[in-house]
């Protein structure tokens, strides 16, 4: 038995938007999972729906084999942390926490030692008799985090949780949440539109787009192994380079051609590309599978350069090539100051898509 599946689920807001449309998920028992998408995407909807904050349009939610679409939020053994970590500031860390406790009417002592607990957890028993004002947002949002896991919720729903705090406090709460989850091993769902946040904490990536799943997978399989323009564009930074060429054949190889290059595709390809012969598609090179060369023997084309981005551990080269921008990254140091034309090959994995579906050509 699956922990939670989502069957055909479909939310349509006011008669004619959208939100969800027929979507089907898989989640295990203990597992992060994560959906990433951008604003818009449905993400919200669907944890809303979970929750049972939103009714459903069509299909089903199913908890532990159990239908749960008609459930009251309340009895669905789901807890959920918003973007804005609604504490109340009228009460201390501690009595926050304990709040949903005392209202399942549970012993006092019994209370106070769950409370102590998870604070210990999620590192705030320092600040346990402090009011929200008087912590920074991070400590509040541990706060939520503690108070949402004292339930001890068979799911637990994040929505954005990190997405009010500053750019380091993030990475270090992103380390501190995934610590929680393997401590507790409640099975979390967690949303972001960050991309970089979505790779280091989840088991499983689920890739939105317009209220369907482009892709399911592991963060390396996202990566490496993106289904479709869109992920591939969407995971990574800088993202994707993406090159029209056009497909031909000669003496049994295909080829990848545009008005400044030309190259032989891998055989893995021959298959897929035979009924292209003739036309346009998109090679897809992510920017660490570029190298620069010094030789003219090796290069596969001249990037114009415009500027170097310098990273510290890398360098991120800023370049044209036919009109359109081109991100490379290299371990090379550079100059500043350094411009004019660098020699590039690719050097390691590339995609291929149909221009039109924007799917990968295998
Ligand atoms: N209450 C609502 N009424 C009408 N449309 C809504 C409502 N909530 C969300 N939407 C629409 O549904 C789509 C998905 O929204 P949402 O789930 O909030 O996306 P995300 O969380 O990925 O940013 C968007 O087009 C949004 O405008
Ligand atoms: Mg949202």
């Amino acid at each position: 038995m699956e922990f939670l599946e989502l069957k055909n689920l479909t939310k349509i807001y006011q008669k004619d938007i959208v939100a969800i449309d027929n979507i089907n998920l898989t989640i295990h028992d203990g597992e992060f999972l994560v959906l990433l998408g951008p604003s818009g995407c449905g993400k919200t909807t669907t944890m809303r729906m979970i929750a049972g904050l939103e009714e459903v349009t069509k299909g089903d939610i199913i908890l532990e084999g159990k239908r749960i679409n008609d459930l009251r939020p309340k009895d669905r053994g789901v807890s959920m942390i918003f973007q804005s970590y609604a504490i109340w500031p009228h009460m201390t860390v501690f009595e926050n926490i304990a709040y949903a406790l005392k209202l399942k009417k549970m012993d006092k002592a019994v209370i106070k030692e769950k409370v102590l607990e998870v604070a210990k957890k999620a590192s705030i028993i320092d600040y346990i008799n402090r009011y929200p004002t008087q912590l920074s947002g991070g400590q509040r949002q541990r706060v939520a985090v503690a108070r949402a896991m004292a339930v001890e919720p068979k799911l637990f729903l994040m929505d954005e949780p990190l997405s009010n705090l500053d750019a380091k406090l993030r990475v270090s709460m992103r380390t501190d949440l995934k610590e929680v989850h393997n401590e507790l091993g409640a099975t979390s769902i967690f949303v972001t539109h960050d991309q970089a946040e979505a790779m280091s904490l989840a088991d499983r990536i689920v890739v939105m787009n317009t209220g369907t799943i482009e892709q399911i997978g592991s963060p390396n399989d996202i990566y490496h192994d993106s289904r479709t323009m869109f992920v591939a564009n969407f995971i990574g930074s800088p993202s994707t380079n993406f090159i029209d060429v056009e497909i031909i054949e000669k003496g049994g190889k295909y080829f990848a051609k545009n008005d400044a290059f030309i190259f032989e595709l891998d055989s893995k390809f021959n298959e897929g590309i035979s009924k292209y012969i003739g036309e346009i598609v998109v090679l897809g090179v992510r920017p660490e599978n570029f190298a620069l060369v010094s030789n003219d023997n090796e290069k596969l084309f001249d990037l114009d350069v415009i500027l170097i981005e310098p990273q510290g551990s890398h360098s991120i080269v800023v370049g044209k090539l036919l009109g359109k921008q081109m991100k490379i990254v290299t371990s090379k140091v550079f100059d500043l100051n350094s411009k004019g034309n660098m020699k590039v090959k690719i050097d390691g994995n590339y995609f291929i898509f149909d221009k039109n579906s924007e799917k990968r050509i295998y």
